[in-house]
This record gives structure tokens, C-alpha cells and sequence, in this order.
């Protein structure tokens, strides 16, 4: 089946698109001239939290034109459901050697805050000089943790969205965009 027709097949499964490519590039573009000010003179360390932020890690760190530095770390709070667990597990047993650097992390989406506080908190005992974060998207009103993004991409309402790296049950990470998945779908 031709790479057109397997995404209108699984098109049939979104309520809705958010943001398309264009938009999505658009708002990169913003995010990452910022970035590249504000990290100009800084030891930048950038660290991907793995498997949400495989596109926006590609595309975004390829309009910073700095000498950064990439890390990844696989982290779960969620096992295949849309409600976190509140507590995050770490697939890497060491903290990234970050010590005096300026750590960036950049997160798919900021829901409850557990992840990033969580993330936050293990990197901070590696002693960077700084540490800021960066998500794609942000679900204001879900907050149960006090953490906030220092950059974001698209601030959303409570619904779950997929594609452009973010899954359900580790489906629809290829979409070429962000849209809300149908209701009835997320039903467990
Ligand atoms: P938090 O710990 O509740 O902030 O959860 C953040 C993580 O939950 C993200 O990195 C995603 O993996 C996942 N998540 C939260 N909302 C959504 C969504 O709408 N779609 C897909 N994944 C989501
Ligand atoms: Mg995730």
C-alpha cells in the first residue's frame, strides 16, 4: 500500500487535526531562534526524554546552529493508558554528566508535571549549571506538579492528541501531524 493510503487509513481513527507540518515548522522556527539567543555563550546540553520527541528533537535541533550536545533518556509513567501513574520509572540507571552545563530538556507534552519533575529532579543531582525545558505541547489545566516549561511549543485544551511522535499504546508516532484521537478509541 502506497505511504498515502496506509495515513488515510489510519487518518479514519483522528477526530481531528491540530496542527499540520507547516504549522508545526512554523512554530519550531520561532522556538529554536529563540533558543539559539539565549544559549549563544552557554554550554548547551540538550536532553531528549525518548519515544515522544524523536520528530520534534529532529526538527527542532536542526535549526539551532549551535555546538550543542545531545543526550537521550527513556523514561515510562504510563503503561498503554491516557492517565499517568504518577510515578516515573527510569529505563537508564546513570544521570547524564551534565555538571556545570546548561541543560535544556525537551519533553513531548507537559501534562501532569510528573514526568518533568521527576526528570528535573535526577538531573539536578548531576549539578548543571542551569536547567530549562522545553515541550512541544502543554496541557495547562491537568497540572498536579508544580513544574513549568521555559519554552512551548502549542498550549492545548484536555483532550488526548497523537502523532508527530506522540502515541497511544505506541500508535500513531508517524503521523506527519498532531490530532485528537477519537473518543471512543481511548475507551480501556
Ligand atoms: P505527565 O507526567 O502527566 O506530564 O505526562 C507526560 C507524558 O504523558 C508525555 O510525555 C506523554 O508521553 C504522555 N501524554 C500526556 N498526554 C498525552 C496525549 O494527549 N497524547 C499522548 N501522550 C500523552
Ligand atoms: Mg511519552
Amino acid at each position: 500500500m502506497a505511504a498515502d493510503g496506509l495515513f488515510r487509513l489510519v487518518q479514519s481513527d483522528i477526530e481531528r487535526v491540530l496542527f499540520d507540518g507547516p504549522a508545526i515548522h512554523k512554530r519550531l522556527d520561532e522556538i529554536a531562534t529563540q533558543i539559539t539567543a539565549d544559549y549563544s555563550d552557554r554550554k548547551l546540553v540538550v536532553i531528549a526524554i525518548l519515544t515522544g520527541t524523536l520528530m520534534f528533537t529532529s526538527d527542532l535541533l536542526r535549526r539551532i546552529p549551535l555546538p550543542l550536545k545531545l543526550n537521550c533518556l527513556s523514561v515510562a509513567s504510563y503503561h498503554g493508558k491516557t492517565q499517568t501513574s504518577g510515578e516515573v520509572f527510569f529505563k537508564e540507571l546513570s544521570v547524564p554528566e551534565v555538571a556545570g552545563q546548561d541543560v535544556l530538556i525537551l519533553d513531548d507534552i507537559l501534562d501532569t508535571g510528573y514526568t518533568l519533575a521527576a526528570v528535573r529532579e535526577k538531573l539536578e543531582t548531576a549539578r548543571p549549571r542551569s536547567i530549562r525545558v522545553c515541550v512541544l505541547l502543554s496541557k495547562r489545566k491537568r497540572r498536579a506538579r508544580n513544574v513549568d516549561a521555559d519554552y512551548t511549543g502549542f498550549e492545548i485544551d484536555d483532550e488526548f492528541v497523537v502523532g508527530y511522535g506522540l502515541d497511544f499504546m505506541e500508535r500513531y508516532r508517524n503521523l506527519p501531524y498532531i490530532g485528537v484521537l477519537r473518543k471512543e478509541l481511548l475507551a480501556d
